[in-house]
């Protein structure tokens, strides 16, 4: 029997988190051949993922230069990916969400006739700059894709008010499957520092940020307001993994650094990371994965940015915007910090985004559009 040849695309450290587990449970069907191809659009922080969930790629692009341009990243990944379709000979391409690397692979396979499944599919802010080129990114993807593996019916609404009819699956997200695999209660850290904060007696913050659209004065306006929470509250202890971009770094050092009760760590691994998000008090985040993680943790997290795709935890209670400005952000955190019954409302695990069970749904899909299986039930709200 001839298997049908699936190639799974992907490039930067979300991407792998939740593509890793879609590798791996289309390898358990016999009637798959489960291909990963990776543009390292990341270098370190994918080979990181990489090891995590035990995947050694088919296919390595390694594009990833210091300060990369949108410009050389998609270029890269295009033509790179001629290559890769060239040797694996795909039946079908598996994007995921909305980076450079999604577009441009999803942009080659249809150059090369290629059917698409784009895993992530359906979510919108209808802000073209924001996130930037991150919305544009899944709008072009979605012209493109022939499979569209929604994680909620809310992505799904989104795409029939498009005119997108055909190929749509309510799936979950695959990060809810990922997160079931690493995070354990008996976990004990491999970063030393972790294991030593003070779970119990202070409240720990976790923070990310990177996003492109937070280059510049609103960077700063959040490492500002960072500094000052940790100033005025003895109890908090902010633990903050800087993503390796330069540009995030540079604001970092100018603002943050030195800072006493705030511990810059460099990047976890993801099972790092859940874990410490599993024990931390709060998160601070303008990542989009972030927001999907904490809520099924229990974690409250304060979104630091204007908007949000991914509104299901903001009406469930558990995320709030606090948007870029630096006054707004100190007084939601404090609010948090001091109010208990604030704190207690907005603390309760919700799962929007999940029940473990995408990638199967997936797989289903995909063996169904090759005539192959039964159609999968859809994920209920
Ligand atoms: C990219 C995605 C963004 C996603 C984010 C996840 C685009 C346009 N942006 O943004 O949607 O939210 O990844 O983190 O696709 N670097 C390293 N080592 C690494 C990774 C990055 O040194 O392992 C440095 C490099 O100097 C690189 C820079 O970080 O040039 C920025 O990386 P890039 O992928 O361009 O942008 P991100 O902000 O990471
Ligand atoms: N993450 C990680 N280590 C870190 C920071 C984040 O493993 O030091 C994980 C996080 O748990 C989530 C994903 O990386 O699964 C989110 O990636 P990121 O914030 O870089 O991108 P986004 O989700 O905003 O696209």
């Amino acid at each position: 029997m001839e298997k049908i040849r699936v190639m799974s695309v992907f490039g930067t450290r979300p991407e792998a988190i939740k593509m890793c587990p879609l590798v791996k449970e289309l390898a358990k069907h016999p009637e798959i051949e489960s291909l990963c191809c990776v543009t390292a659009q990341h270098r370190q922080m994918l080979d990181s993922v990489l090891d995590v969930f035990d995947i050694k790629p088919d296919y390595d692009l390694d594009i990833m230069t210091p300060r990369q341009t949108l410009s050389t990243i998609t270029s890269k990944c295009l033509t790179g990916m001629d290559d890769a379709i060239e040797a694996l000979k795909p039946d079908m391409i598996l994007v995921h969400g909305d980076t450079s690397t999604t577009f441009a692979g999803a942009l080659a396979a249809f150059y090369h006739q290629v059917p698409v499944g784009h895993v992530e599919a359906g979510l919108r802010t209808y802000d073209k700059y924001s996130p930037f080129p991150e919305e544009m990114n899944r709008k072009l993807v979605t012209g493109i894709a022939d499979l569209y593996f929604c994680p909620t019916q809310n992505n799904k609404d989104n795409l029939l008010r498009e005119g997108v009819d055909k190929g749509l699956f309510v799936t979950g997200n695959t990060v809810i499957d990922a997160l079931m695999t690493t995070v354990r209660k008996d976990y004990k850290f491999e970063t030393a520092e972790l294991n030593e904060l003070p779970y119990e007696s202070k409240k720990i913050i976790l923070v990310t940020c990177h996003r492109r659209e937070n280059y510049g004065e609103p960077m700063k306006n959040i490492m500002l307001a960072l500094k000052h929470i940790a100033q005025t509250h003895e109890d908090v202890e902010l633990v903050y993994p800087v993503h390796l971009s330069p540009v995030v770094r540079e604001a970092v050092d100018k603002y943050l650094r030195g800072t006493p009760r705030v511990h810059l760590i460099d990047p976890l691994s993801a099972d790092e990371m859940h874990n410490l998000m599993a024990r931390c008090y709060l998160v601070m985040t303008d990542s989009g994965g972030l927001q999907e993680e904490a809520p099924a943790l229990g974690k409250p997290v304060l979104v630091l940015r204007h908007e949000t795709e991914r509104p299901e935890a903001v009406t469930a209670g558990t995320v709030k915007l606090a948007g870029v400005d630096q006054h707004t952000i100190e007084e939601m955190a404090d609010r948090l910090i001091c109010d208990k019954a604030a704190y207690d409302e907005m603390a309760h695990a919700v799962n929007p985004y999940g029940d473990g069970k995408a990638c199967e749904r997936i797989a289903q899909a995909i063996l169904w559009h090759f005539g192959k299986g039964e159609k999968p039930e859809e994920m209920k709200a």
